[in-house]
């Protein structure tokens, strides 16, 4: 097993932190090093929003600066202070990556490229790239390991496919020290509430009807976004340079499970929930073998259906959050109008 590395002291530039993975990751950060300082680079697109990080922005370990990954002088001007590199930034929704493809390109394959490029002029210690399951594709029964080939077959998870290869070339050609994670589907607080389990939560509460794709039987291995930053960690603490980790909870279940679970932890009708025509190219399942990860030490600690009702009761009281978002954001109803209309 690799060594711990030393990590206190150390400033941590995140890319993507006003989104929800990096939002809870910077808070995760903060508590856990005392001595870290935290830079986090975003653009704000309709995913990014500093409320995520209201609670810590008045911090003076903690510095925010609005910009985008693409633009080298920036990204170059924040390597000169930073020693890691947490990557989160990118387009993340499949059904958006459906209707318009031509951003994901742009962020996650081209934007990942700038951050690599601009790295090899610069001292970066390390630089953790948050890359996906859904690179490796959709696969009925098993489980991928890392050294697995890659299918995959949304233009998102073609995005991330090509970012992660992107950043193993980086490796191999110029040597720089990098990590990549695939993690699985996450969920908890501060989730853009586009994704499946924040929407049906949020739709619920205001007695919507709750869109499930085709049949519902797809399969999702769900991990809390807690256990995800703790993944993360132990990867920064003891990953081995130019290695992947597969990093899943073991908490395969399909959406039509999930969307009962949530109706009746609100006490709302089953009846809400309304089959909609399918996904487009939806894949079935995804699932990944994490015997590597497990390896250096991490393994999810919280229980599935514990941490749903602890989801649930946060965007229960957290209404003002989502609200905003859901009724105030031209973007959220476009997308929507849009999609469906497509789909008619
Ligand atoms: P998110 O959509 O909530 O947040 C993405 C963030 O990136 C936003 O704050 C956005 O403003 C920022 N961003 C987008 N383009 C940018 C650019 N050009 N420059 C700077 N910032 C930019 O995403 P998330 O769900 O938190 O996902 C974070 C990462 O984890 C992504 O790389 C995603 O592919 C990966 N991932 C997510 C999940 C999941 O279930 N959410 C699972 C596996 C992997
Ligand atoms: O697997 C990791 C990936 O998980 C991440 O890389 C992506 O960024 C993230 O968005 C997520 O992708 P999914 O497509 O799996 O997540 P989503 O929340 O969009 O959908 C989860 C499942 O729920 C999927 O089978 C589609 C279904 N679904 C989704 C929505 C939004 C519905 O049935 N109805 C919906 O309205």
């Amino acid at each position: 097993m690799a060594e711990t590395r030393r990590l206190d002291g150390k400033t941590f530039l995140v890319t993507g932190g006003a989104g929800f993975i990096g939002s809870n990751f910077i808070r995760y950060l903060l508590q856990s090093y005392p001595d870290c300082k935290i830079i986090n680079l975003d653009k704000l697109t309709y995913a990014g929003n500093l409320e995520n990080l209201e609670d810590i922005a008045g911090n003076p370990r903690y510095t925010f600066v609005q910009g985008d990954i693409r633009d080298g002088e920036v990204v170059s001007s924040l390597y000169e202070k930073s020693d890691i590199v947490v990557h989160f930034a990118a387009e993340t929704h499949v059904d958006r990556s459906i209707l318009e493809g031509g951003e994901f390109v742009l962020t996650d394959v081209h934007g990942t490229y700038i951050l690599l490029e601009t790295m090899r002029n610069h001292s970066i210690e390390l630089f953790i790239h948050i890359s996906t399951d859904e690179v490796y594709g959709s696969r009925k029964t098993g489980a991928f390991k890392e050294e697995d080939a890659l299918n995959p077959s949304s233009p998102y998870s073609a995005s991330k496919a090509g970012a992660d290869r992107l950043v193993y070339a980086y490796w191999v050609t110029y040597g720089l020290p990098v990590i990549i994670l695939r993690p699985t589907n996450n969920y908890g607080p501060y989730q853009y509430p586009e994704k499946f389990i924040p929407l049906f939560i949020s739709n619920a509460l205001e007695d919507k009807t709750l869109p499930l794709y085709g049949k519902g039987d797809n399969r999702r291995d769900w991990l809390f976004v807690e256990d995800h930053c703790r993944a993360i960690d132990c990867v920064l603490n003891k990953g081995n340079m130019g290695e992947v980790y597969n990093v899943g909870a073991q908490n395969e279940i399909s959406n039509i499970v999930i969307a009962n679970k949530i109706v009746e932890l609100l006490g709302k009708p089953e009846s809400l929930i309304k089959h909609v025509p399918d996904r487009l190219g939806h894949d079935f399942r995804y699932s990944v073998d994490c015997r590597k990860i497990h390896s250096l030490g991490w393994k999810p600690a919280m229980d599935f259906e514990e941490a749903l009702r602890l989801t649930v009761t946060w965007y229960s009281e957290k209404k003002s959050w989502w609200k905003k978002i859901k009724d105030k954001s031209r973007d959220f109803k476009s997308f929507y109008e849009k999609y469906y209309r497509d789909r008619k």
